[in-house]
């Protein structure tokens, strides 16, 4: 045995343990086709500076299958769209094979039956394409990646692993229609918004399972089931946290390049009811994301002198600083510097409120209508919308 195959016993047996395989083909589909057959020499692992360094199988072949067979732990194999400014020194990850429990957790979100028309979005490797064959059956399940080496990669490992499955290079924001309907849609890349071109290429009653990225929040799979009028319904679960798909990367929020001592300067001093301190509980975070997705958001330590909140729109219009400390007059009003047309921290201090007089609703609690005119959030049992998404589901 290798050292992976070791660590690929050791995982079967942890993830068993901790009741990961819900169904027996799940097990038996992660015993029988070895992830590290799927992953490449070079790897990269996170570095101290927020960035990534390669490590390589050939040098440490015992961190390596470690790190391919983490249980909770996605794993990157590609970073900076495979061009690393810097051999042996990435910034961004490009592409990952996602940690063992998500993708068993997915896994069971999708539901497979033998038989089913399975549409991947993000081959990625090509791992979870073979799990999903494995129940799926030979020739059933097609996988898009919009990466042209990866793409490769992942048909030569499903080939050398046996497994029928047509890998397809494109924007998987599009479907694959020659391929249409599927029963079951699994996207292993998150969106801000279900693709209408993933609903249209469904079969009546099929499920589309996708995590969620805003620039508000990142977190929440969304597990729609389609009707037969072109929309689609369901709610929302756990954690999952994905990279977005190539289309819906925004660069990474960083307040001091925005807010130069400059625009301090032109921008309005006021008060502020919002609680900055509520935005700690993930579920108010998640319930405001539906109201003002297009947001990001810093909320910065308390180190004994109050807490700071940083928001700035995606668009780049508008932003705010909030402190938050008592105003000496016993009231709790924060202070707010903004600038441009949007009011952030009133929109954010709606939305929480909202969210407050609705019980504080968890992230499982909200249901989403998908239709070709946008998205609709309720709480489960209201006909009353929370959240309304206007925007195209279409780039
Ligand atoms: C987290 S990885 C997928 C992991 C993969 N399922 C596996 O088993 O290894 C996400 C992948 O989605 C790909 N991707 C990003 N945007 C995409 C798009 N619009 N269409 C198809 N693939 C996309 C990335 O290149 C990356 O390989």
């Amino acid at each position: 045995m290798s050292v992976a195959d070791d660590h690929l016993a050791q995982a079967v047996e942890a993830l068993d343990a901790l009741g990961e395989f819900e169904h027996p083909w799940m097990r038996e589909a992660f015993a029988g086709i070895p992830r590290h057959r799927f992953v490449s020499d070079t790897v990269w692992i996170p570095d101290a500076g927020g960035g990534y360094r390669a490590l390589e199988r050939s040098a440490e072949p015992e961190r390596w299958a470690e790190a391919v067979y983490a249980p909770h732990a996605p794993l990157v194999v590609q970073v900076d769209d495979g061009r690393p400014a810097r051999p042996g020194i990435g910034r961004q990850a490009s592409s990952s094979i996602s940690a063992p429990s998500a993708v068993l957790f997915m896994l069971r979100a999708l539901d497979v039956r033998p038989g089913d028309r399975v549409l991947e979005i993000g081959a990625g490797t090509g791992w979870n394409a073979a799990l999903l064959c494995e129940r799926a059956g030979p020739d059933r399940v097609c996988t898009v990646e919009i990466d042209p080496a990866l793409a490769a990669r992942a048909r030569e490992a499903l080939e050398a692993a046996g497994r029928r499955v047509d890998v397809v290079c494109g924007d998987g924001e599009l479907g694959h229609r020659e391929h249409a309907p599927f029963e079951r849609v699994i996207a292993t890349v998150a969106v801000g918004r279900v693709p209408h071109a993933w609903i249209e290429q469904s079969a009546p009653g099929g499920v589309i399972v996708a995590p969620r990225i805003v620039p508000f929040h990142q977190g929440g799979l969304l597990r729609l089931v389609v009707a037969d009028d072109g929309t689609a319904s369901g709610g929302f679960d756990g954690g999952v946290m994905f990279m977005p798909t190539r289309g819906q990367r925004r660069s990474r929020f960083d307040p001091a390049t925005l807010i130069t001592d400059n625009a301090w300067e032109h921008s309005a001093e006021d008060t502020t009811a919002l609680d900055v301190a509520a935005l700690e509980d993930v579920h108010a975070r998640f319930a405001i994301s539906l109201r003002v997705p297009d947001v990001h958001h810093v909320l910065e330590p308390d180190r004994g002198a109050g807490r700071t909140l940083w928001l700035a729109d995606a668009a780049g219009t508008s932003w705010a600083v909030v402190r938050h400390g008592t105003n000496g007059t016993g009231g709790a009003r924060g202070e707010v510097n903004r600038f441009g047309p949007r009011d952030l921290a009133e929109e954010i201090h709606d939305a929480l409120v909202a969210w407050e007089k609705a019980q504080q609703p968890r992230l499982w609690d909200f249901r989403a209508t998908v239709t070709p005119h946008g998205t609709t959030y309720r709480i489960g049992g209201t006909d009353q919308p929370f959240a309304q998404d206007p925007g195209p589901s279409d780039r």
